[in-house]
């Protein structure tokens, strides 16, 4: 797959690099399975798009675990990193890169890159004192810490006291820089919660930060002083750039800037913001490398108020999910029902509640009862309606006329929860037109005409729907297309080759005539387990 920074029509998204501390969670899965939804809704428009994931390798975290499992660090990563793309395939995420940060080629572009920063003067040696928190793999300030010193969003694990020798990166020189950018660019850090958030941080002043470690192995080895490691985060945010580079091209930094580099949008969760955006974007600056577009910070999935987390042991199976219910399923329902930016809690008997009601009962009886009607009544086939005919009053012509870019709209802005709301408007509208129109009279008193314009009306808002809501429901989508008498795959990467955006996001485009396939069920209800998580 390649991916140029001269592609005039381009986007690209990326995920953070999970840790292989352990197997993925569904809070893991959360921020991949946004990513992935974005990257088809550009795709659906025809972009060229790189979609970047991977896995965060190096560090004391995952030393530690490999100890503790008696295994060499490598061999633990090696497992847990093929467990994290096993998860994106099950829940059909399709990035475009995977990169591990033990690959010798990100090794390069970390080196590459620490060169630049280290020939701009920006890293010196100093002493390093403070709590360090190993599960976030960041020191913390003694007043951000709980009690005995236990992390916040690790409340079971102690920070760790250190006193030692490390090289830090020159944060402070940049507070101005930075403070310009936030203030050039109002968008670069969405939503505007964490925006605030960032600022007063920034305000407060900024201090260096240290990017070695002098007792951890499990790391890449420091350039100028090969008895220390580079710091995991210096080492994981570098990523981004090593996924720009065309996997057939050297991995260089002049390869990365010709290969995407710099990527629109950083998609991540709200704990990793303070590394995103503000250390990431200095140490771009200190590499003489432009800075993305955007970073969006959204919220956790909690259990009980609590951030799901592996170090917490409160957290769901995403593998168990996906096996119960589908990867469609999970997919609308975590960008459905929890408002993109904000916490949401995980109820079962909320999910089987909420798929049954908006994809078995109003999406997959609406296209079902609408076949059969059309089985009945029109042999089959769409009806042959002019769209001149059908009223510009038309509740689903008229709905259905401005919901395509309403929903352009909200994708645009990750507002998943938004565009589900309009699209499933249409399908509830669509459900009151069939009772309310009841075309089984219509056929009894022999008006053809308006039966079929009622039969083309339904028929083209389910096709609508599934259009739109196939960034997150790709193989519904596909069974509704199906249905509807086209050969469509939304889950291939140049879907919009053949279903185009400017034409299927239209209401009024599915073809009259078209032969209508088998009639089937799209969702099967889902029965709740006993007893539910
Ligand atoms: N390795 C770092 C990221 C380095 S990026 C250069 C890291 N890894 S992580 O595995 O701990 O988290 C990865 C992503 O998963 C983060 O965006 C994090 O916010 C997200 N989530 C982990 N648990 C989560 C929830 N319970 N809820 C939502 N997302 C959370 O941080």
């Amino acid at each position: 797959m390649s991916f140029k920074t001269t592609d005039q029509n381009r986007f690209s998204v990326a995920t953070p690099i999970y840790y292989v501390n352990d197997l993925p969670h569904m809070g893991s899965a959360y921020t991949t399975i946004a990513a992935d939804a974005i990257a088809r809704f550009h795709r659906l428009q025809n972009q060229s798009v790189l979609m970047i994931t991977g896995t965060d390798e190096h560090g004391q975290k995952i030393q530690r675990t490999a100890e503790a499992a008696g295994q060499s660090p490598q061999a633990h990563c090696d497992y847990y990193s093929a467990a994290f793309a096993a998860l994106w395939e099950k829940m059909n995420i399709q990035p475009d890169r995977f990169i591990r940060t033990t690959s010798a080629r990100h090794e390069a572009i970390v080196y590459e890159f620490f060169q630049r920063v280290w020939d701009n003067g920006d890293i010196y040696m100093g002493q390093q004192q403070g709590w360090y928190c190993v599960s976030c793999e960041e020191f913390k300030e003694e007043r951000e810490l709980l009690e005995e010193h236990h992390c916040p969003l690790h409340p079971n694990k102690a920070a760790e006291w250190r006193d030692e020798q490390n090289y830090f990166f020159r944060l402070s020189k940049y507070q101005s820089a930075l403070e310009q950018l936030y203030s050039d660019r109002p968008d670069f850090i969405q939503p505007e919660s964490r925006r605030n958030e960032v600022l007063s941080f920034v305000s407060q002043g900024l201090q260096d930060f240290s990017i070695s470690r002098i007792n951890v192995e499990w790391g890449l080895p420091l350039p100028v002083n090969p008895d220390h490691t580079i710091y995991v985060w210096f080492d994981a945010l570098v990523y981004y750039v090593t996924a720009c580079v065309d996997p057939e091209a050297e991995p260089t930094l002049a390869n990365a800037l010709s290969g995407g580099w710099p990527v629109n949008l950083h998609l991540i969760g709200k704990d990793i913001l303070r590394f995103h955006a503000v250390y990431w974007p200095a140490m771009l600056m200190s590499a003489g490398l432009p800075l993305p577009q955007q970073v969006y910070g959204h919220g956790f999935l909690t259990k009980d108020g609590q951030k799901m987390g592996k170090s917490l042991g409160n957290v769901i199976d995403p593998v168990d999910l996906v096996a119960r219910y589908g990867s469609d399923a999970i997919r609308y329902y975590f960008l459905k029902e929890i408002e993109f930016g904000r916490d949401g809690d995980f109820s079962e008997v909320r999910f089987v509640n909420i798929l049954n009601a908006d994809l078995a009962n109003d999406l997959g009886n609406l296209l079902n009862r609408t076949l059969k009607m059309v089985y009945k009544y029109c042999d089959r086939q769409v009806p042959t309606v002019a769209i001149a005919d059908i009223s510009t009053e038309d509740i689903l012509r008229s709905k259905g006329k401005t919901l395509g870019a309403q929903v352009a709209q909200a994708y645009e802005v990750l507002a998943f929860s938004q565009a589900c709301e309009a699209i499933l408007a249409l399908v509830r509208a669509s459900n009151k037109y069939v009772d309310e129109q009841a075309p089984w009279t219509l056929y009894k008193q022999g008006k053809r005409a308006e039966l079929e314009v009622v039969l083309y009306a339904v028929l083209e808002s389910v096709r609508l729907a599934a259009y739109l809501l196939s960034p997150l429901i790709p193989n519904i989508s596909n069974a509704i297309y199906q249905q509807l008498g086209y050969s469509v795959d939304f889950n291939h990467p140049d879907v919009a080759e053949v279903a185009p955006f400017e034409i299927h996001a239209l209401w009024g485009s599915l073809p009259v005539g078209q032969t209508l396939g088998e009639a089937m069920p799209i969702f099967q209800r889902l029965e709740l387990p006993t007893p539910p998580i």
